[in-house]
């Protein structure tokens, strides 16, 4: 399995800042991790111009193909762009925009019947963490979000704790592991044990420079889905770095 460092840009960055792109191309010349970036939307036709050794994703889709929603960005324009991932299910959407697992299965969906990758989202509020409820929150995200089409090499899990997300907080090793450990059990479960174990499962929040190597010596972490950290070379290269070692 090829691990993978993706870069969540979020609502940052404009033409000035795809110069990290090729700096980064540069810094990594023969990555062992897969390395992606998923910049703002308008960004995505330039960005995937940039760097063969640099994959570019998207950070929403609408599920449809075509049709009348304004503002909205269908996965065949963003594959006509140069997309191959799309991140669906991100908590900023499902806060921000009201998204359910309905709307992120119907996503996912769309992506993988028009051969981009999804990277699917998930994670527990700090309430539901503190609950006691952050394994059955998982197993609910996961089951719902999950299209039964999905499979190892063509679908990404992504685990954030809601409250792990631009705070500079992270669980603990312990707790990382155990979730990770559980979504492989739940793919395996419903996938079968070798494609459920191709599943690439990323962990989410406040990954820098400084706890990168930590968590991805954590079992089933096979990589990170980095905000912040992913908008400087400074940042994002050490954790690419650390991917590449672990
Ligand atoms: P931060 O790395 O800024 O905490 O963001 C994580 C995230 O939401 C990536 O999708």
């Amino acid at each position: 399995m090829r691990k993978l460092a993706a870069g969540n840009w979020k609502m940052n960055g404009t033409g000035d800042n795809l110069s990290m792109i090729s700096q980064l191309a540069a810094a990594h010349p023969s990555p062992k991790s897969e390395i992606l970036i998923c910049p703002p939307t308008p960004l995505i036709h330039r960005a995937a111009t940039i760097s063969d050794s640099i994959t570019i994703g998207a950070q929403d889709c609408h599920a449809a193909s075509k049709g009348a929603h304004t503002g909205d960005t269908s996965v065949i324009m963003l594959a006509d762009a140069g997309a191959t991932y799309v991140i669906t299910g991100h908590s900023e959407r499902r806060a921000d925009h009201k998204e359910t697992n309905k709307n992120v299965h119907a996503k996912a969906t769309a992506i993988l019947k028009n051969g981009l990758k999804p990277i699917i989202c998930m994670g527990e509020s700090l309430e539901q963490r503190e609950g006691g409820n952050t394994l059955e929150v998982i197993s609910n995200q996961l089951a719902h979000s999950t299209p039964d089409m999905a499979a190892g090499h063509t679908t990404v899990i992504a685990y954030e704790p809601i409250w792990a997300i631009g705070t500079g907080k992270i669980p603990t090793l312990t707790q990382i592991g155990e979730v990770h450990d559980f979504i492989r059990h739940q793919l395996q479960t419903r996938f079968g044990t070798a494609q459920g174990g191709a599943f690439r499962i990323l962990y989410g929040g406040s990954v820098k420079p400084t706890n990168a190597a930590e968590i991805f010596a954590i079992p089933n972490v096979d990589g990170a889905l980095v905000g912040g950290a992913s908008l400087t070379v400074a940042d994002f290269s050490p954790i690419i770095t650390a991917l590449d070692a672990a």
